[in-house]
């Protein structure tokens, strides 16, 4: 058997006999050429089957092929002749791995949406869906490569915690041993702000987990984030690093995925204008906008989906919103000096109406103002022990942020739901496949 190569790679074997390895996606022809469309998780390519090139056995394989059968092809690798960049195979042999002898549930027509998740297992190997897989693991090595460049090195953090990070309402219990209830980590941040004091900077990357009952186009029960901390980093500093880092990721894939993106029929120009600096505006600056163009939020108000929709149309780059009013955010925010009932925090809202993709904040290094804050939100003051001592021992100011990985393949992939950003999204009525 000729050389097994790779679809990817089969511009580097012009003129000569190779073999690939995969399945068969669609078929057109008949009479005396068959046109397989074919597939091995690299690339898809053509392969093309002449009655007179071929043996009496192998035409009847191809002929008889079916959708999604497994199939070991050799042939001769020839350039498109119109297609610049794209290659073909003159097919001489055809072994079949497994004919497939039922129909396939995934046709080309349309199906919806409910019909495509109930066969998540099988729509990932449809062709936009395993480009938006390959964006994702752009953007996720993408992540590591400039945090690890910029000194930030990966610490694990637990997903059984003792404790909650992000608001007591939206946990997810499960019974653990003789020690009562643990809680699946809705965030790894206060396990990163005990590592600093180690690493100096950090970052995690994994599965977290809300309750949440919200059943819109943002949000996932199990979604994958990335929370990075750094020590002496206050809030200015804290946002340049989550611009530089965004403008890292989007520059790699337009570089790395290029051709993806237009089979994703994805408009690259909005991602072309993802230059520094970001729009900064306070939360104040953004209520009263968003008042003006009819929304009816107030200043004491999170921003809403609908609100962040509108005001991301408005501007053509991701946009800070800084201070939120400390009564909508997190209880380990620090204050501003300048107004104590605002945080020290800001959301990264993606363009072309996406929305909120990062949470972070400067976290509050005092002990007695931090131990305060637990009281005020009415938090077991047990659980956070270990997180207090952190301000007792070398407390320094620190910062960090966290990206949601969907939020942000969503916008990039320029998807409405990032449900299609994961391979097997968990929402509230969804645990299956
Ligand atoms: O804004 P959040 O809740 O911030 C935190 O959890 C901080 N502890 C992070 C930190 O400072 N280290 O969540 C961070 C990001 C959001 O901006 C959003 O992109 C994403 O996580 N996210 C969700 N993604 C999908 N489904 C959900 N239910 C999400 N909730 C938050
Ligand atoms: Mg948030």
């Amino acid at each position: 058997m000729p050389q097994r190569v790779f679809i990817k790679d089969l511009k580097d074997h012009k003129d000569r006999e190779v073999t690939i390895k995969g399945w068969m996606f669609n078929k057109r022809g008949s009479g005396k050429i068959f046109f397989l469309q074919l597939r091995d998780g690299s690339g898809v390519t053509q392969g093309i089957v002449f009655k007179n090139d071929v043996s009496e056995e192998v035409f009847a394989l191809a002929e008889a092929l079916t959708m999604e059968s497994s199939v070991i092809i050799t042939g001769l690798v020839t350039a498109h002749p119109k297609q610049e960049d794209t290659y073909e195979l003159q097919i001489r042999d055809i072994e079949v791995v497994q004919m497939v002898d039922e129909e396939y549930p995934i046709s080309k027509k349309e199906h919806g949406t409910s019909f495509l998740l109930d066969n998540r297992h099988l729509w990932l190997r449809s062709s936009k869906q395993i480009i938006i897989q390959r964006v994702r693991n752009t953007i996720i090595n993408s992540i590591y490569k400039y945090l690890n460049n910029n000194g930030f090195i990966k610490i694990d953090s637990p997903i059984f915690t003792p404790n909650a990070c992000e608001g007591t309402t939206e946990l997810f219990e499960v019974e653990y041993f003789d020690e009562g209830s643990a809680y699946l980590s809705q965030s790894g941040q206060l396990y990163l702000e005990a590592a600093i004091f180690g690493v100096g900077r950090c970052f995690d990357f994994g599965p977290v987990f809300r309750a949440e009952k919200s059943k819109t186009r943002r949000h996932l029960t199990e979604f994958w984030m990335m929370d990075a901390e750094a020590a002496f980093v206050e809030h200015e500093e804290n946002m340049e690093i989550q611009e530089d880092l965004i403008i890292y990721v989007v520059e790699e894939v337009l570089k790395r995925n290029l051709r993806d993106l237009k089979t994703l029929e994805r408009d690259i120009e909005p991602l072309k204008k993802i230059k520094k600096p970001f729009i900064r505006m306070t939360h104040k600056e953004a209520v009263d906008k968003l008042r003006k163009m009819g929304s009816d939020i107030t200043h004491d108000m999170d921003l809403g989906g609908d609100d962040e929709t509108i005001l991301t149309k408005e501007f053509d780059k991701p946009i800070f919103i800084e201070k939120y009013p400390a009564e909508v955010k997190a209880f380990y925010m620090k204050r501003d000096p300048k107004d104590e009932n605002l945080s020290l925090c800001a959301d990264l809202l993606a363009p072309e109406g996406y929305g909120e993709i990062i949470g972070g904040s400067e976290r509050e290094a005092d002990y007695e103002t931090l131990l305060k804050r637990i009281k005020e939100h009415e938090l077991p003051i047990e659980p956070f022990n270990w997180y207090l001592d952190l301000r007792k021992y070398g407390s320094v100011p620190h910062s960090g942020f966290g990206i949601g990985l969907e939020r942000l393949t969503g916008w990039i992939c320029g998807r409405k739901h990032i449900r299609e950003t994961i391979p097997f999204p968990r929402t509230i009525k969804r645990l299956t496949p």
